[in-house]
């Protein structure tokens, strides 16, 4: 098996004030310290500065939540990836199941931030996942099948070499309802295997996160999965505690592994 090492990255979505995510990435800093997975924490990007400011020496890296497919321009209201790179982030979520719903950004739209992302020399987070009515209609191979295919049609396997997929079942996302592990292996799985089959080592060092209610609680059994290698936490990635426990399971799956 490849050695992937998780990545526990915390989505802090549309939250906090300028104080209160200082004092959140304080503690997430010193919790972090020493542990054998990668921690992220992705702000909004007007708390960049004031969070990297707090992380900056200590292992915790930072991303962001969100880019314009254009690298600079008549843009209104847009970030850049570049702009953001300036700002130290080492990764963009790209594709998460809010921006495709509620600002109906399309696959091809994704795709093209993804590659914007590598070109600025950050790693995306490319977000797949399928709806409740998706999934009791067995479409989920299909839905997860061609929002890969997107990325796959403007950047071919290569473009899964610098990237990180997360795997957010839309129905999980919020609800306090996570998908058993079985079914969210069931679904990294059929990611790997696409992506092995063009390339396998691309394939087999591909680190494909679950999110969707992933808390302390439930991170142990999720993360002991062969083909899940971290998380992508929303609410829970808001408490220090709860975030710095889920950063604990899979340390300690990394410590298993390796006895
Ligand atoms: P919750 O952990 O709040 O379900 O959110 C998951 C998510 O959307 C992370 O990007």
């Amino acid at each position: 098996m490849a050695n992937r090492q998780p990545l526990i990255a915390g989505n802090w979505k549309l939250n906090g004030t300028r104080e209160s995510v200082v004092e959140l990435a304080s503690a997430i800093a010193s919790g972090a310290e020493g542990l054998s997975t990668e921690v992220l924490v992705c702000p909004v990007s007007v708390h960049l500065s004031d969070v990297l400011a707090v992380v900056g020496k200590s292992p915790v890296r930072l991303g962001a939540q969100n880019c314009a497919e254009a690298e600079s321009g008549a843009y209104t209201g847009e970030v850049s990836a570049t702009m953001l790179k300036e700002f130290a982030c080492e990764y963009v979520i790209v594709g998460h199941s809010e921006r495709r719903s509620l600002y109906h950004e399309t696959s091809e739209q994704v795709a093209q931030k993804c590659l914007t992302v590598q070109k600025a020399g950050m790693t995306p987070i490319l977000c797949v996942g399928e709806t409740l009515e998706e999934r009791e209609a067995e479409q989920v191979e299909a839905v997860i099948a061609a929002q890969l295919d997107a990325v796959l049609k403007v950047g071919n396997v290569e473009a899964f070499r610098q990237m990180v997929v997360a795997y957010e079942p839309v129905w999980a996302i919020g609800t306090g309802k996570t998908a058993s592990p079985e079914e969210a292996q069931a679904v990294h799985a059929l990611i790997r295997e696409k992506i092995s089959s063009l390339d396998p080592e691309i394939g087999s060092s591909l680190r494909i996160l679950y999110g969707g209610s992933m808390k302390a609680e439930n991170a142990a059994s999720l993360l002991g999965q062969a083909d899940i290698d971290g998380g992508l936490i929303g609410g829970a990635a808001l408490d220090a505690t709860s975030f710095l426990a889920i950063c604990e399971a899979a340390a300690s799956t990394v410590e298993k592994s390796a006895s």
